[in-house]
């Protein structure tokens, strides 16, 4: 059997028991260096013309993380006023901020606007109540290229079956509503999907949008959207995503570009789940085994509310057992179901899993938990959140969020009357 953490040597000289003992279970440890290390492989994904990654936070925004972003050179996108007021934060000054919201108030552009944060309009309707509040401004328009992908129709969102971007018939209407209010479309951002490990379908939704592109003059930015998968059957060999092989795709395609259009705007891409999603691990610690039906049980402390992936999307995190500190990778195997401790039968993190034979009292390691781990998190049966730790390059052990409490859990509830 084949242990990630070791072969990578995720925990360094830190030992994971001694992790789970002092910070206790559930807990995220991330790993900086493969954390810099895949942001640093994006940034190769374009080289011949002025390109720069937005990281998508909503895949995780812990500060202690985006400060890594902005550290690598990185810029971000944000989805809501919570996330562009995180990335203030976090020291990101506006120009370095994405703003691509979908169906927001007049606030949120508004908080945006006055930020001086470029803003992506995802409807005809929002571009035109963006245009009545800012008339005479610049913005960018999310366009639907008519490809969609991804590993599971719930995180498709271009296409024919989505609430997202503007149709590719609607794009003269962008024209007549930007005119109305004298707007200035300066961009052009897209987002095809979440999760694909094939070039194919990133490339040719690149070359979607950039025909779109060849009508509007003027513009300084084009955003090719993220999705680029990560590998999660790495145990049984996956590979990683061909990011070489999609820059070499990319570059005759944007030299064609770049002489019909006669300049080259700022080309971007927004991935979230390739910088993060292999940084990250959950310590968990085994509480019980049964069998029912013939099915066998491990029974964890890493629920749904912990990891929502695998009840939402059917997805699949790969599972090492650690004992004394150390993953097993020889010896008996069995075919197991791995639970949470939350009361819902779909609390299933791992369904009939051949894994090390476990016993009360180990670990469970979930890997490629930094991308929509903790981010989706929640508090069902009012169970706190864990608390996140990162072993930093120089190799201290950094706790970059604290457990939460039962007092922060009811910290909201109130009982006033209003009306
Ligand atoms: N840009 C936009 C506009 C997005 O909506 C997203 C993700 C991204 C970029 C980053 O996508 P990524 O590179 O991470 O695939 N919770 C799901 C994924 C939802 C993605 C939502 N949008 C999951 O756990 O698989």
């Amino acid at each position: 059997m084949r242990s990630f953490t070791e072969e990578s040597n995720f925990f360094a000289s830190v030992d994971p028991e001694e992790l789970a003992e002092r910070f206790g279970t559930p807990l995220y440890v991330y790993n900086e260096s493969i954390l810099r290390d895949r942001m640093r492989s994006v940034m190769g994904m374009i080289t011949k013309y002025p390109y720069t990654v937005n990281y998508s936070m909503k895949a995780n925004s812990n500060l202690a993380l985006l400060k890594i972003a902005k550290e690598e050179g990185l810029n971000c996108d944000a989805m809501s006023e919570g996330e562009l007021r995180l990335l203030q934060l976090a020291g990101f000054p506006a120009e370095r901020i994405f703003f691509v919201p979908n169906n927001v108030s007049d606030e949120e552009m508004k908080f945006a606007a006055d930020s001086g944060i470029m803003v992506s309009l995802d409807s005809l309707d929002q571009l035109d109540r963006y245009g009545t509040l800012f008339p005479g401004t610049e913005c960018c328009v999310r366009i639907n290229p008519g490809i969609g992908a991804g590993h599971h129709k719930k995180v498709i969102t271009a296409g024919k079956h989505t609430k997202f971007a503007v149709a590719l018939d609607d794009v003269e209407t962008v024209h007549e509503i930007a005119k109305k209010h004298d707007l200035k479309i300066v961009g052009l951002n897209q987002h095809v999907g979440s999760l694909f490990m094939q070039i194919d379908p990133y490339v040719a939704a690149v070359k979607s949008i950039l025909d779109v592109a060849l009508e509007f003059p003027d513009l300084k930015l084009i955003d090719f959207g993220g999705g680029i998968g990560t590998p999660y059957h790495k145990l049984t060999g996956e590979e990683a995503f061909p990011m070489q092989d999609l820059h070499d795709a990319l570059e005759p395609v944007l030299d064609e570009f770049v002489s019909a259009y006669g300049y080259a705007p700022l080309f971007k891409s927004e991935p979230g789940r390739y910088c993060v999603a292999e940084s990250a691990v959950i310590l968990g610690r085994v509480y019980a085994r049964k069998s029912n039906a013939g099915v066998r049980y491990l029974g964890t402390d890493v629920g749904m509310n912990v990891l929502a992936r695998p009840s939402l999307y059917d997805s699949w995190h790969d599972i090492e057992i650690l004992r004394n500190g150390k993953s097993i990778t020889t010896g008996e195997t069995e075919e197991i179901t791995v639970t949470g401790n939350i009361c819902e039968s779909g609390d299933v993190l791992a369904k009939d899993r051949t894994l090390p034979v476990a016993k009360d009292g180990d670990l469970i390691c979930v890997l490629d938990a930094g991308a929509y781990g903790y981010s989706m998190a929640y508090t069902y049966n009012t169970r706190v959140r864990p608390a996140e730790v990162l072993l930093s390059t120089n190799g201290s052990v950094r706790l970059i969020r604290r457990r939460e409490t039962f007092e922060d859990l009811i910290a909201l509830q109130c009982d006033t009357t209003e009306f």
